[in-house]
């Protein structure tokens, strides 16, 4: 049989592994006693990925003599509130969990954030598993202890830094997963090749068709660099100072767009797509890098199914959802900008900077849609 790839998350003592095989879920009687589970346990999920796995994981909790109570929460982002998290604790507290009850977190961003957070304040920290299901989960969220809930003024405006005991990642359970969440999930693996490594944005480059195709074993090749990516990235810099900040390229323009489009129009991966390309073209823009940065990481996006163009919002209205960003720094906005591919510099632009940029894409854009008008209308077609 073969093992499991493993990363290692480098924290000090609070340091763990993340584990990676495709079947993995179905071989786990060995980590639970690895990591001394005993006694009470209780497993957090959703409604939609318990229907898929929960039944996997209380079965073999079972074989290790672990009868592990399930909380199954309503699916989405609405859930990410102190409510629900009272009502996991809740749930502890009436079973009577004790410092060394373990909790595992089965599902997607969310459940991680959620079940996280509950296990970092009960009984100020009991040991928790992430059991990683979405493509954001499994190449992102799980890697990097933060943990917790939206305000209603705020996305993640309380949680806590907690590390997970472990990381068990099963490609597989992405089969399942719906295909705008595959796609939104593909953003966040494409990040890390702009940011830290040519050669693995190559890769993606080579092998986009079968990534697409949800091939496995290229998934978790791709999941495994995502992971050793960032855990190198928070092991040299765990509380976000400012190594951590190269972990937003395509997240400046992105969060505005989410903001401006209300979350739902665009989902958060779907923005990052955007963002990515949008600030490669803005770095083109400002001299950082040169245009065959920009047509890379647009092709890339493109066909990894995402969206690349701006949707149309005046200039000065992205600008201010920027700044409603935390990475302001005196009115300007700190980006991070690909010098070429694998690498990236943060540095601060300013509003009159950003327009002109934008003002210009637009004008571009329209210019564009209007030439399209016109070879349709020469087809014959209707204006
Ligand atoms: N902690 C961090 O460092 C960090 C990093 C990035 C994102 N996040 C957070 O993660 C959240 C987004 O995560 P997400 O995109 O995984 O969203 P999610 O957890 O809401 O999952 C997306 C949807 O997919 C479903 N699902 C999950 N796994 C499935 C599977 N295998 N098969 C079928 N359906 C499945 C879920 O039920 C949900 O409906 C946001 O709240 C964001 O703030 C946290
Ligand atoms: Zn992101």
């Amino acid at each position: 049989m073969t093992l499991p790839s493993i990363v290692s998350v480098p924290l000090g003592e609070r340091s763990y592994k993340i584990l990676i095989q495709p079947g993995l879920l179905t071989r786990l009687g060995e980590r639970v006693s690895g990591l001394g589970v005993r006694g009470k346990a209780a497993v957090v999920t959703d409604r939609h990925v318990a229907r898929h796995y929960l039944d996997g994981i209380l079965r073999m909790l079972k074989k290790c003599s672990i009868d592990a109570v399930p909380v199954i929460l309503p699916p989405g982002e609405q859930s990410k509130t102190l409510s629900t998290v009272k009502r996991i604790l809740d749930v502890l507290a009436s079973h009577r969990f004790e410092r060394s009850s373990f909790l595992f977190a089965l599902g997607g961003g969310v459940v991680g954030d959620l079940a996280g957070f509950a296990a970092a304040i009960y009984q100020r920290g009991i040991p928790f598993v992430q059991i990683p299901t979405t493509l954001i989960a499994q190449s992102d969220s799980s890697v990097g202890g933060k943990t917790g809930v939206d305000h209603r003024l705020g996305k993640n405006l309380i949680g806590a830094f907690y590390q997970p005991k472990e990381v068990w990642i099963d490609p597989l359970t992405l089969r399942t997963l719906p295909r705008r969440e595959w796609v939104a999930g593909l953003a966040e693996v494409i990040k890390y090749g702009v940011i830290a490594d040519a050669e693995f944005f190559s890769f993606l480059e080579r092998e986009i068709s079968d990534l697409s195709k949800r091939q496995p074993d290229i998934i978790g090749a791709a999941v495994k660099r995502s992971c050793e990516i960032k855990a190198e990235v928070v092991g040299a810099d765990e509380r976000e100072s400012d190594r951590r900040r190269i972990l937003n390229y395509g997240h400046t323009i992105g969060h505005a767009l989410e903001t401006l489009g209300g979350y739902e129009s665009l989902v958060h991966g779907e923005a990052v797509g955007i963002g990515m390309v949008q600030e490669a073209d803005l770095a083109c823009f400002l001299g950082i890098c040169d245009r065959s940065v920009v047509s890379r990481i647009r092709d890339i996006v493109r066909c990894a199914g995402l969206r690349d163009r701006m949707p149309s919002w005046p200039s000065g209205k992205v600008w201010k959802a920027m700044l409603h960003d935390k990475k302001v720094s005196g009115g300007q906005v700190v980006g991070v900008w690909p010098e070429r591919i694998g690498r990236v510099r943060m540095m601060s632009i300013d509003e009159q900077t950003f327009c002109h940029w934008h003002m210009g894409t637009r004008e571009a854009d329209s210019r564009k849609r209007s030439s399209a008008r016109g070879r349709s209308m020469g087809k014959g077609g209707l204006p």
